[in-house]
This record gives structure tokens, sequence and C-alpha cells, in this order.
């Protein structure tokens, strides 16, 4: 079965064909950052135009490169949320179109959903049920992933998303948009003792994240230096930065693996690209004899090969959209 995966929810025009799910031939991926870059952060209106102007073209390089044509493509699947509503809009109706003229069904992805499937495409042993956590710009989340389209959210951040907090702490720093990826190259040639960086506490529920409390003493540490003409050694500061994150990150997901009893982890999303985070997670896992999945460098971040995937087992659940699909700037992943 052949489906088309569309995927618009921030700076990223992405399309893919997949066969059955899992193997993908086609993945193209049109990327803002550049634009976005000039102004520290994505700019969602700006976002929602690059979308209008690129997604024809990357759908039909999609197609092209897998060596298939519309006809050929059996359903749809687009992400219809959470994200940028107005850059979710564009791709949600271009599939809506699509669909339509063709009488293709439409197939509606939730983005971490979509996220989390990144991981079937390259571990094949991978079945649910087992514990993920997913780590974006935009999100922090412990999910029980107790079926292909069956979620269960464990725990989640109380206030910034992971992704956000290394983004926040990095443009601080003087490193450009978006700064994680930089954060983890300054990181390793860093002394990741050099800082001693809070781990926020939260209270209620012991899975939940929070991220703010270490972006603002980042920022304020980079503030008062400033202010006393001290520089502050930034490939110390974002080593420390990165084994702080990765820490609670990795803590909070292993032990909630711990005491649900699952042995098989999987990570996802932006920040499973970091190798302090992918690091962290190998050398726990092992430790306590776990098995570990993480998506390979290129399925981190957002890409349609992901959303395709996640569509096929949608399908399967018989999941579909008609011509009076929306999209949500946020919806929770347990209410899909
Ligand atoms: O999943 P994603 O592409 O988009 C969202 O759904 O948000 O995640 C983007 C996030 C950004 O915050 C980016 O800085 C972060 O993932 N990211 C990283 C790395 N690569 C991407 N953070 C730390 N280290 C990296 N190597
Ligand atoms: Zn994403």
């Amino acid at each position: 079965m052949l489906i088309l995966g569309i995927e618009s929810s921030c700076d990223e025009t992405a399309a893919s064909v997949s066969e059955n799910g899992v193997n993908i031939l086609s993945n193209v991926i049109s990327t803002q950052i550049e634009e976005h870059r000039k102004y520290g952060g994505v700019v969602p209106e700006i976002a929602s135009r690059r979308h209008c102007e690129n997604i024809s073209a990357v759908v039909t390089k999609a197609l092209s490169d897998a060596g298939k044509k519309l006809e050929d493509i059996d359903a749809i699947a687009v992400t219809y949320a959470p994200g940028l509503i107005g850059a979710l809009l564009v791709g949600v109706n271009y599939a809506k179109g699509l669909c339509m003229a063709t009488g293709k069904p439409l197939i509606p992805v939730h983005h971490i959903s979509g996220h989390i499937a990144a991981n079937y495409i390259a571990h094949p042993d991978l079945k649910p049920p087992y514990l993920c956590l997913v780590a974006s710009g935009g999100h922090s989340h412990i999910v029980e992933v107790s079926d292909y389209t069956k979620f269960h959210v464990v725990g989640r951040t109380r206030d910034d998303a992971a992704g956000e907090c290394f983004d926040k702490c990095a443009r601080a720093m003087g490193f450009p948009y978006p700064g994680g990826v930089h954060v983890d190259k300054a990181a390793q040639s860093g002394n990741k003792e050099a800082f001693e960086l809070p781990r926020p506490k939260v209270t209620g529920s012991e899975f939940d994240f929070s991220f703010s409390g270490l972006k603002t003493a980042v920022i304020n540490l980079l503030h008062n230096a400033n202010q006393k003409g001290i520089e502050i050694n930034k490939y110390d500061l974002s080593a420390s930065l990165q084994d702080t994150i990765a820490g609670i990150l990795c803590e909070k997901t292993v032990s909630a693996a711990q005491q649900m009893g699952y042995t098989d982890i999987a990570v996802a999303g932006g920040v499973s690209a970091n190798s302090g985070v992918r690091a962290a997670f190998e050398k726990a896992c092992a430790e306590r004899n776990m098995k570990l999945y993480l998506p390979p460098l290129s399925l981190c971040g957002d890409n349609g090969a992901m959303i395709a995937c996640q569509g096929y087992y949608n399908y399967l659940d018989g999941q579909r959209g008609d011509e009076s699909l929306n999209a949500m700037a946020t919806l929770s992943i347990e209410e899909i």
C-alpha cells in the first residue's frame, strides 16, 4: 500500500511516499530555517506563506523521487495537529484538495504520533507496547505507546519543551537559530562539570518536566557575567546545559519505564538528534538491560516519512478525514 505523507506544522514543508508504512520510497524536506534565522525564531506568518509557495513542488518531487504518479498512491496522510495553525492549514487544505480531486482516502495524523512512528521505519523489531520520550521544539512528553494508534501521556512539560530550552539558551549564548544543534557541537569541546545548573523539581506528577527554571538560570548567568564584564566559556556552558537536559530527560523516562514495567524504550523528536541525549539513554538502558530505540539522525526532525508511516497505521485502524477536516494548533495525542 502506497501512502503520500504531508507535513507542514512548523518550518519544514515535507512530503514522502512510503510503502506499507516503513519502506520509504522518497522523503523530501524543504526547510525555511535560513529565513527564520534573521528573526531568531519561527515567524508564523512567514512559515505559512512559504508552505503555500513550496508545498506543490515538494509533493511533486516526493512523487517523482519515488518513481510514482499520483494515480499510484492509495491514500494521503497529513499532519493536522498540533503546530502553527496557519502552517498546518496549508498542508491540510492541500491534502484535502488532492483527496477531493482524486477520491483517495484522507488520513489525519497527529504530529507527535508521527515522531513516534519514525522509529518503526528504522527498527522493524520495534512493536508496541513500549515507552517513548518525544522531545522536540514544542513538546516534551513521555508517552506509553500501547498500540500503533493508542497513546497515553505519562509525563509532560509544565512549561517549556526541552528543544525550546536548548534554543533559548543557545540564543542567549549568541548561537544562530535553531540553537540546539550548535549547543550540541560546542558541547563536544566543553567541560560538563564547569557549571552546576538547576534541575527543577516538579511536584504532583513525578514524570512531568519543567525546563523554564533551567532556561532562566542560564540566561541570568550570561546576563550577570556580561554586566560584570566576565567572559563565559560557551563550550563549557553548552556541555553543562546539554548534560543537565539529557540527565533530566533520561532519568524521568527510565524511571517511568521501570515503574511501569517497560523494558523497551524509544526516543523521538528533534531533540533525539542530540548526542548527549543519545549517549545518556544508551548508557542508562545498557546498565538496566533495557532495549533502546533511537531514530536515525535523518528522521529525528520534522519529515514526511514519519507522517506517511503513522498514516499507514491510522489507515489500518480505520481512521479517515473528510472535506470538513480542520487543523488544530493544540490537541493532546490522547484525544485522537
Ligand atoms: O521535532 P522538531 O524538528 O520540530 C518540532 O516538532 O518542534 O524539533 C526541533 C527542535 C528544535 O528545538 C531544535 O533545536 C532541536 O529540536 N534539535 C536539537 C538538535 N537537533 C535539533 N536539540 C539539541 N541537539 C540537537 N542536535
Ligand atoms: Zn516535530
